[in-house]
Formats: C-alpha cells, sequence, structure tokens
C-alpha cells in the first residue's frame, strides 16, 4: 500500500512508521489519520512485524496535535463525529493493538500527539521533548482520550494541571510524572528504541498479546465515560472562544477570550 504522509521501514521485524509532514510538524489531517490506522492494521497482519514503532519526520516534532486548519469549519456535529471515528479507528486500534507499539517522542508532542503517544504501549522521549495538552489555548478540549489517559497515567492533580493551564512540560518533568518511561538523549534515541524493540520480540509473541489485553481490562472501566470527552469537545465547536482560539494560532497571535 502507497502513503502520501508516512514513511515505513520493517528491519529485524521492527516496523517503524513516520509520519511525514515535517513542515506542518507532522499535524494530524484526516488523511494522516487514516494512514496510519491501515498502516498499524496492515502490520498486526505481518507476520515479518512483531514490534512498531511511531515516530514522526524531522528533528523537531513527534506530532504537534490534530490539524487545526482542519477543523476550522467544523461544527458541534462535525467535531462530535471527529472525536468519535478518531477514537474508535486509531487511537482504540493502537492502544488495543496486539503487536506492541512503542511512542518514539522526537520533538513535541502536543495534543493529539500526545493522546497517539499515550495510546501507545511505551512512550519514550528525546531530551528536547516537550508535551502537553494545549487545547484550551485553542477554545475546544482534547478530544483523543487525553482527559482519560493522562490522568490515569499520571494522576488526577497534575492532570488537572496541565490540561486547564496547557502548558508544555519537558521531557525529565514528563519522565518524573510518569507520562513516559524514558528520557533518551537526541542522538541516541532510534537505537534506543531499537533495543527495546529487539528485548520485547525475544518474547512470547501469544504471551504478549494477551498481556497487553489483561493490562487493558483493568482500565475498561474508567473508558466507559469515552463519550463525556467527545460530547464536550463537540459542544466547545460551538463557541466564540473556539472561532477565537483556532483563528488566533493561525494568524500567529494570542487569543482574546472575551
Ligand atoms: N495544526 C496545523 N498546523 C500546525 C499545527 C497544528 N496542530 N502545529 C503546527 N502547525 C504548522 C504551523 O501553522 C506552521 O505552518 P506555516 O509554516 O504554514 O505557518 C508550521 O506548522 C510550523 O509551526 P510554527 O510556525 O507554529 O512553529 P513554532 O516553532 O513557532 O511553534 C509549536 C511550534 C509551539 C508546536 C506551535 O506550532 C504550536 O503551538 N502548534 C499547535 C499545537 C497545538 O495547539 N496542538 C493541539 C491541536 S488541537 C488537537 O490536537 C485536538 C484534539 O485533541 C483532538
Amino acid at each position: 500500500m502507497k502513503f502520501e504522509n508516512l514513511l515505513i521501514k520493517t528491519e529485524n521485524n521492527i516496523t517503524t512508521i513516520s509520519i511525514n509532514r515535517p513542515k506542518k510538524l507532522n499535524a494530524l489531517n484526516i488523511k494522516t489519520f487514516e494512514e496510519i490506522a491501515n498502516a498499524v492494521k496492515l502490520n498486526v497482519l505481518n507476520e515479518n512485524t512483531k514490534c512498531i514503532i511511531i515516530t514522526g519526520v524531522g528533528d523537531k516534532a513527534f506530532i504537534a496535535g490534530a490539524d487545526i486548519k482542519e477543523f476550522l469549519d467544523y461544527n458541534a456535529s462535525d467535531a462530535y463525529d471527529f472525536s468519535e471515528n478518531g477514537n474508535k479507528f486509531l487511537f482504540e486500534l493502537i492502544e488495543n493493538s496486539t503487536k506492541p507499539i512503542i511512542a518514539m517522542i522526537n520533538g513535541y508532542a502536543l495534543g493529539g500527539g500526545l493522546e497517539l503517544a499515550m495510546a501507545c504501549h511505551i512512550r519514550v522521549a528525546s531530551d528536547d521533548s516537550r508535551m502537553g495538552l494545549p487545547e484550551v489555548s485553542l477554545g475546544i478540549i482534547p478530544g483523543f482520550g487525553g482527559t482519560k489517559r493522562l490522568p490515569l497515567l499520571i494522576g488526577k492533580g497534575r492532570a488537572m494541571e496541565m490540561i486547564i493551564t496547557g502548558r508544555m512540560i519537558n521531557a525529565e518533568e514528563a519522565k518524573s510524572f510518569g507520562l513516559i518511561n524514558y528520557v533518551v538523549k537526541k542522538e541516541k534515541l532510534t537505537d534506543f528504541c531499537n533495543s527495546l524493540a529487539n528485548k520485547i520480540i525475544l518474547n512470547s509473541p501469544n504471551a504478549i498479546k494477551h498481556a497487553i489485553n489483561s493490562l487493558n481490562s483493568n482500565y475498561k472501566e474508567g473508558f466507559s465515560n469515552f463519550s463525556d470527552e467527545i460530547l464536550n469537545f463537540s459542544k466547545c465547536f460551538d463557541s466564540d472562544d473556539f472561532k477565537e482560539g483556532t483563528s488566533a494560532f493561525l494568524e500567529k497571535r494570542k487569543p482574546n477570550f472575551k
């Protein structure tokens, strides 16, 4: 299968999926969402792949979030579908993948980018990475599981603070919060992730599949509330704040919320 916005390579049973929109800091437009979902599905079925690494092309960003330009004209109903479909077809697909997926965070992981990393099974970040859920600065909230997975990983207090301030944290702080598993020097990031993947693939694929399933089942109950996030996310799109926040971003100015 040909991909417009992804580079894919498989070596020694490890498949690396790289999001290739560096000029847009690898922001996730609809096309890229669909391509990542297809690439994950294909590689879960591919016998040659035993572990998947997801990363971003370029040295500035892993993924700077959903593509703000694309949802500029969304109303609440479009936003509801966007959030529900994204969750169902990509984020849950990653989380429940029977093959382990490592997020190799090589720069900004913001909004939907951090949410994608949080859906992965392991997160490793380069020492210059910055992470956050800045959606409130755009007049919206996280819509791909951020209000659910962030408190699971770092606790409610820290998650609340990160989400309502929208502030970015650096890799060391993210590690101390438990948001990521490792911080690695930028030049060692790829080797480190490959050696981690190599360690994983020595183990039984069948046992790994059941371990992922069993671990995920601990949190199913907390996740029954995805619908609240989807609804709250969509409601934001009917507000003047959403129009002001997104226009301000694209016009490269600070928003002026009333
Ligand atoms: N969507 C669309 N385009 C984006 C983008 C995004 N999320 N992030 C960056 N870009 C684009 C910029 O518009 C710019 O394009 P142009 O050159 O055509 O103007 C290009 O990428 C480079 O970005 P900057 O000039 O802004 O680079 P910078 O170094 O000055 O700043 C940054 C880097 C701090 C990451 C800044 O780009 C930024 O704040 N990005 C947006 C982050 C964000 O708000 N993410 C959340 C998106 S909403 C979301 O994800 C919703 C959800 O949960 C479902």
